[in-house]
């Protein structure tokens, strides 16, 4: 029998799966590290760390089946800035997706013109390009050192096999892609004060790029390039064509809407989109409302593209709040209230990435009285994330009646409804949970040759059922809770930038 093994390198931590070539999960295993703050609003990582979670990942979903494994792919935390020198040492600790240190930069690269026509989006903080402009600036000698730039997923896949690759759905959040050619734009890269040769060389997501390294004990083991974490999750649940739609609730947020053909790209027609493919009605896709770039127009690991939206704090809100304030678990409170709550929760934690591109936002409780319980404020926690993910919608132009969820926040049946509620749409989840791992899993099949592409793997492989329909009372409730939500943070804006001393 052959195997596979699917690793999900997330910011909390790593997780792998082991499957068979028709999706049953073996074995699985996972293993937690760190996230530093070394100042308010930076996050950084040490790459040693993922690595040593994944090697010991590897070892253990291998165990007695290392001759049968053939073949391995890595989804990963997107956009972390790894920087090399000349002997592949890591030169600094990663700075990650949710840092902000990079907010002058961001301006800089959106002062560009023709910056959208370069990359197929605008600079968000949390965007590799502008940290490389940040290290430029405020470490010269850690800058000029560099000798290769990668990204967190594909760091490991390089220790784990010798060969320096990336792939489309990873390497476009580093806005140093040209998204329309899927190859490094050259003028981005020279913007940034490197070359496109420190960067590594772009296969499709799963395209073979070469054997594990015989160390690690894989004889028959093949790596396969792997995917972002988003992209990944999306192959996980079968979200590949137009008018499928994902939503992730990992320690981030997402909306992830695979959108088809040339005309969505930037200088060509944007006036196609609406209803597709799959049936009935599910997303509407257009980047026609998109055109602020508030949602990102990314690469797909299935050879396509998509649109996604992502807010840096999901299921992080509702650790920080019931298991760092409240020190208790997961619905341990009642929903009696949902659609009449009157407090309302922002859950910039971290700033926000979309659609406000803000990093001096920051989590506010609203509307707090002396009768305010704490099932009340809890209740807000879940209503504001959803809420934030209706907002991503909303600024996009795009519309979701179903949606297949993923990631650690999906497994709460009350988040559910309430997001259902605050979406106007019902929800669907994978009968595999890992959703990263799950993608990651499937494009190493597909590369070995199991499966003639990503979308027939997926089609076969992932079976969805609902598990909440949106119901249309609590839609009508949460409609006018929105429109009051909406209109909390452009009171607060300006607060939130004097409160961070701008
Ligand atoms: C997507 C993003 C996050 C990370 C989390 O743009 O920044 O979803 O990939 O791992």
């Amino acid at each position: 029998m052959n195997y596979y093994i699917g690793i999900d390198l997330g910011t909390s931590s790593c997780k792998g799966i082991l499957t068979d070539p028709s999706g049953a999960i073996i074995r699985e295993y996972s293993e937690d590290y760190n996230v530093s703050y070394p100042v308010p609003g930076w996050s950084e990582q040490d790459p040693a760390d993922w690595l040593k979670a994944a090697k010991t990942i590897l070892k253990k979903l291998g165990s007695g089946l290392e001759n049968d494994v053939r073949g391995v792919a890595i989804a990963g935390q997107m956009h972390g800035l790894v920087m090399l020198d000349g002997d592949d040492n890591v030169i600094r600790p990663a700075i990650l997706w949710n840092d902000g240190r990079s907010d002058a930069e961001t301006a800089y690269l959106n002062s560009l013109p023709d910056l959208t026509e370069m990359t197929g989006n605008i600079a968000f903080a949390g965007f590799t390009a502008p940290k490389i402009l940040w290290v430029k600036k405020n470490e010269p000698g850690n800058f000029a050192r560099a000798r290769k730039i990668c990204l967190p997923k594909d760091y490991v896949a390089y220790k784990l096999t010798g060969v320096f690759s990336t792939e489309p759905s990873d390497a476009a959040g580093m806005l140093l892609m040209d998204v329309k050619k899927r190859c490094w734009s050259e003028r981005m890269c020279a913007l940034c004060g490197i070359t496109s040769a420190m960067l590594p060389e772009i296969y499709e997501s799963w395209e073979v790029t070469g054997r594990l390294d015989p160390s690690l004990g894989f004889p028959n083991a093949f790596m396969c390039a792997g995917a972002g974490d988003n992209a990944a999750a999306a192959v996980g649940t079968g979200t590949i064509s137009e008018g499928d739609c994902s939503i992730s609730l990992g320690t981030s947020g997402t909306v992830f809407l695979p959108v088809s053909g040339a005309e969505n790209l930037p200088g060509g027609d944007n006036s196609s989109g609406g209803e597709t493919a799959s049936g009935g009605e599910t997303a509407s896709v257009s980047t026609a409302g998109n055109s602020g770039g508030v949602l990102h127009l990314f690469a797909h690991a299935s050879g396509g593209l998509h649109l996604m939206g992502c807010i840096l704090s999901a299921a992080s809100c509702n650790k920080w709040w019931t298991k760092e304030i409240l020190e208790t678990g997961y619905d341990l409170f009642s929903d009696e209230k949902a659609g009449e709550n009157r407090v309302w929760f922002l859950p910039y934690l971290t700033g926000e990435r979309c659609p406000h591109n803000d990093v001096n936002a920051r989590g506010a409780f609203i509307g707090l009285s002396a009768d305010t319980t704490k099932d009340d404020m809890s209740l807000a926690v879940f209503e504001g994330v959803a809420y934030a993910l209706r907002d991503c919608i909303e600024a996009g132009g795009v519309s979701v009646r179903k949606a297949v969820l993923s990631g650690g926040g999906a497994g709460s049946e009350m988040w559910r409804r309430i997001l259902a509620g605050v979406l106007g749409a019902d929800l669907y989840m994978s009968e595999t949970a890992q959703g990263p791992s799950f993608g990651a899993a499937i494009l190493a099949m597909t590369g070995m040759g199991e499966y003639a592409s990503v979308a027939e793997a997926a089609g076969r492989i992932v079976k969805k059922k609902l598990v909440t329909a949106c119901e249309p009372a609590l839609r009508e409730k949460y409609d006018r809770g929105y429109g009051i939500y909406r209109q909390l943070y452009p009171a607060l804006r300006d607060i939130f930038a004097r409160m961070n001393g701008r």
